[in-house]
């Protein structure tokens, strides 16, 4: 497996993530014994970070993660890198009503994130947006207090600005700051990659397939469940689908002539954008981890560069990445 580094102060990870939101929440039902094989092929392929927040399903994914590590074979817990991001406030119905990053409240999340992951520490701790009523460097402070008892060993952020990198890089070392970032949703680029650059704090992407949307398994037709966050997502609507499906029919052309798949070739792309970035993938199942594990072997030159951003220039997806209420809780977007 290659191997990245988080930032100036994290740690070496490998060059993929395993994102395991979609096997509790958000992308309609998954398979519970799919979802741990799963953990299981991407530990055995060497892949070590595994993206996760305590809020996804309410707990059920960390209590997921748990399982798949005391069924792996033996270290799995020793060789794996939990992160997990905490903050979210939620309803019965699963409904999300706000942010909670009150330095007691960050310290009661990771007391219950570390009984339900089975584990006395957390790889990287981060709250999921911005509590608008709490400095940030409040938040900061009480993972910084975490990590100085032991309990957590990197701070993250997620889903934050420049002016919000620079605030909490002042309080406590920063590994990465995990944010979207794909073909189709470059927004870091002017401001907010170069900041983490210059900071030394790297990047853990997620969104690489844009939910799905440009994976090239995506149709028109497909059925969403009425808990598929993608029934919600300006991109996957109307007229913004056929045209964000439009790109992805010209990217698998690239694709064809490679000899690749349109996922890896999506995945490769942001793999090319620097050794500081490390993709998270959302594969929930064992085929689509084997694809997306397989993007690490495809290299895009310079002419394959071009001719990707030609197919999918930077501005060209139609549509929000979130819907409105959402975008609203984005530090990243003000
Ligand atoms: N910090 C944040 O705000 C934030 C927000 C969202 C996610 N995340 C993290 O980032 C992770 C990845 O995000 P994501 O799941 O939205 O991103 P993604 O990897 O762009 O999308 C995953 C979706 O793509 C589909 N897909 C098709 N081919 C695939 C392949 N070869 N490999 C993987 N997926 C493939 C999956 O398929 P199927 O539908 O067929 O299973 C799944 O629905 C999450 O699991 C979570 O840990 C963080």
């Amino acid at each position: 497996m290659q191997t990245r580094t988080l930032g100036t102060n994290g740690p070496q990870t490998s060059a993929l993530g395993l994102g395991c939101m979609g096997m509790s929440a958000l992308y309609g039902d998954s398979d519970r014994s799919e979802s741990i094989a799963t953990i299981h092929a991407a530990l055995d392929a060497g892949v070590t970070l595994l993206d996760t927040g305590d809020f996804y399903g309410m707990g059920h994914n960390e209590l997921l993660i748990n399982e798949a590590l005391r069924t792996a074979p033996a270290a799995a817990r020793e060789r794996a890198q939990i992160s997990v991001k905490f903050g979210a406030l939620r309803t019965v119905e699963g409904g999300f009503t706000g942010y909670d990053g009150r330095p007691d409240a960050v310290k009661n999340f990771a007391a219950y994130s570390l009984q339900r992951l089975g584990t006395d520490h957390i790889d990287i701790y981060r709250i999921a947006r911005i509590d608008p009523d709490v400095p940030i460097e409040e938040t900061v402070g009480a993972i910084a207090e975490l990590v100085d008892a032991g309990h957590v060993r990197h701070i993250g952020l997620s889903e934050v600005g420049a002016e919000s990198l620079r605030r909490a890089a002042a309080i406590a070392p920063i590994s990465d700051l995990q944010i979207e970032y794909s073909l189709i949703s470059r927004g870091i680029e002017d401001a907010i990659l170069p900041t983490a650059r210059e900071l030394g704090i790297g990047i853990t992407a997620y969104g690489v397939l844009s939910r799905g949307l440009i994976s090239g398994h995506f149709s028109r037709d497909r059925k969403l469940a009425a808990n598929d966050f993608r029934g919600m997502s300006p991109r996957f609507q109307g007229e913004n689908l056929a045209r964000n499906l439009d790109l992805v029919e010209a990217l698998r052309k690239i694709a064809e002539q490679k000899g690749v798949s349109v996922a890896q070739t999506a995945i490769a792309w942001v793999l090319s954008r620097g050794e500081d970035i490390v993709p998270l993938v959302g594969a929930r199942r064992r085929d689509r981890l084997a694809e997306a594990l397989g993007a690490l072997d495809v290299t895009l030159d310079a002419d394959d560069l071009a001719a990707v951003e030609r197919a999918v220039p930077a501005d060209a997806a139609a549509g929000d990445r979130y819907p409105a209420d959402q975008m609203a809780h984005l530090d990243s977007e003000h």
